[in-house]
């Protein structure tokens, strides 16, 4: 096809979109641009352009978009039958290997998304302890539930502990039972557990909340108020699970939560993900061993799916394979050294934040520990992200994801393309 063929076959649909999408899209990302294939670390859209890619489907594409082995045994598995709503062999292999490799993770339950996989941890933790509240952090995400979309993004600053709804549709009796801390502030949590100790059931805490890393002692500190308290603590592993380390963040950070979420890379690009933890508290998702009122109900037509099971159980074979993890941490460090140098000679009040598997830049000068401290100028940002773009760089908003396929040529090019955008930034701040 012409290249004014192609472009002319994404302007349609993106016309289709507006059409019939509510806002023209999938509700994620840029409705501009329409994704046609991707291949290791690149992704092309409909109209040919060519982009290095850290948006890598939000995540769950760590070892690069259709890597030959996952293909290969998804085509395999599919051939044999998409679904069965009962056990299949996949699944059992990859649940074991989630038990093998997670510190935490003594069962495993798989669900089709993080959203769900959150919200039936926060369920369990209040099942187990018999308490309705949940503690969660300012700006931690942990899906789209009605308690995942408290205090997600709020505009404006609240006071601590009330939570503030991120959506139209909550219920007014939501706001009730989740209480919100900054993140990395162990004594807001400290003085939260006091006063609300009889009704709390758990803590649930991103461990690099978005890209902010705790800082040393907040997860342990965590740990020890909520054994001290008798409190459940969750980690959302969905995005740091498998990409810190085959462990995950708790591996890498050495903190041992009760129960983790799951989901990203553990689905190899299908809707996959998981909660996994203590064997006593998984109990509650077996009726056989809880009394009846303690039992949860829990069932998913997708659950286990077994051509998510295969390509989530190839991409941990290819993750476990030696080097794999120094390899990411290489590609991550060198572009966020290339990007911290670039802008320390440009001046711009701006900050790499993030660990190497996933960092951004911050358009601010204070240093970056929470939620309100991580809102640089978001304005810049967006700037900044389509200068990339027309620069052939795909990134989320604000992330950017690295691949196990991303390459020495990747970085090279991503390097130029950020001065020149940071070059493209400057000029027309001054303009
Ligand atoms: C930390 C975290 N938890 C949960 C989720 C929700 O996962 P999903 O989009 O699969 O529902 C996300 C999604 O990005 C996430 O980043």
């Amino acid at each position: 096809m012409s290249e004014q063929k192609q472009a002319e076959a994404e302007r349609e649909l993106v016309e289709m979109a507006r059409r019939v999408l509510p806002g023209g899209g999938f509700g994620n990302v840029s409705h501009e641009v329409v994704i046609a294939e991707g291949r290791g670390g690149r992704v092309w859209d409909v109209s040919g352009n060519e982009y290095v890619d850290y948006l890598l489907g939000s995540g769950p594409m760590i070892v690069g978009h259709a890597h030959p082995e996952v293909v290969q045994v998804v085509q395999q598995v599919a051939a044999k039958g998409a679904t069965f709503f009962a056990n299949n062999e996949h699944g059992i292999r990859l649940a074991a290997e989630i038990v093998g490799a997670v510190p935490c993770a003594e069962k495993v339950r798989f669900v089709s998304t993080g959203a769900e996989a959150d919200a039936y941890a926060m369920r369990l933790a209040r099942a187990y302890r018999k308490r309705d509240k949940v503690l969660k952090f300012e700006g931690g995400y942990h899906g789209m539930s009605d308690y995942g979309l408290m205090s997600l993004a709020p505009k404006r600053a609240g006071n601590f502990p009330q939570p503030i709804p991120d959506s139209a549709g909550i219920p007014k009796s939501v706001r009730d039972e989740v209480l919100v801390a900054p993140f990395n502030d162990l004594e807001t949590v400290a003085s939260l557990i006091r006063e609300h100790r009889a009704e709390l059931a758990g803590i649930i805490v991103e461990p690099f909340q978005r890209l902010v890393p705790p800082q040393p002692g907040f997860l342990e500190g965590l740990r020890k108020l909520t054994e001290e308290n008798g409190l459940l603590l969750i980690f959302d592993e969905v995005v740091t699970g498998f990409r810190f380390a085959y462990g995950g963040a708790q591996e890498y950070c050495g903190v041992t939560p009760d129960i983790c979420t799951l989901g990203k890379a553990i689905g190899g690009g299908f809707p996959l993900a998981a909660i996994a933890g203590r064997a006593d508290i998984m109990a509650h998702f077996d009726r056989g061993a809880v009394a009846e009122d303690a039992f949860m109900t829990q069932i998913g037509t997708l659950s286990g799916n077994p051509v998510a099971a295969a390509a989530g159980l190839k991409t941990l074979e290819i993750l476990k394979r030696p080097g794999a993890y120094d390899q990411i941490f290489k590609t991550g460090r060198a572009l966020m050294e290339g990007f911290a140098q670039v802008l320390k000679d440009t001046r711009l009040p701006a900050r790499v934040v993030g660990a190497a598997p996933m960092f951004d830049v911050v358009f601010t000068d204070r240093e970056v520990k929470d939620y309100r401290s991580a809102m640089g100028d978001d304005a810049m940002l967006k700037r900044c992200n389509a200068l990339l773009r027309e620069r052939g760089i795909l990134k989320g908003e604000n992330k950017c994801y690295i691949s196990l396929a991303h390459t020495a040529e990747d970085v090279r090019f991503t390097l130029d393309a950020f001065a020149s955008a940071i070059a493209a930034l400057r000029s027309q701040r001054a303009a």
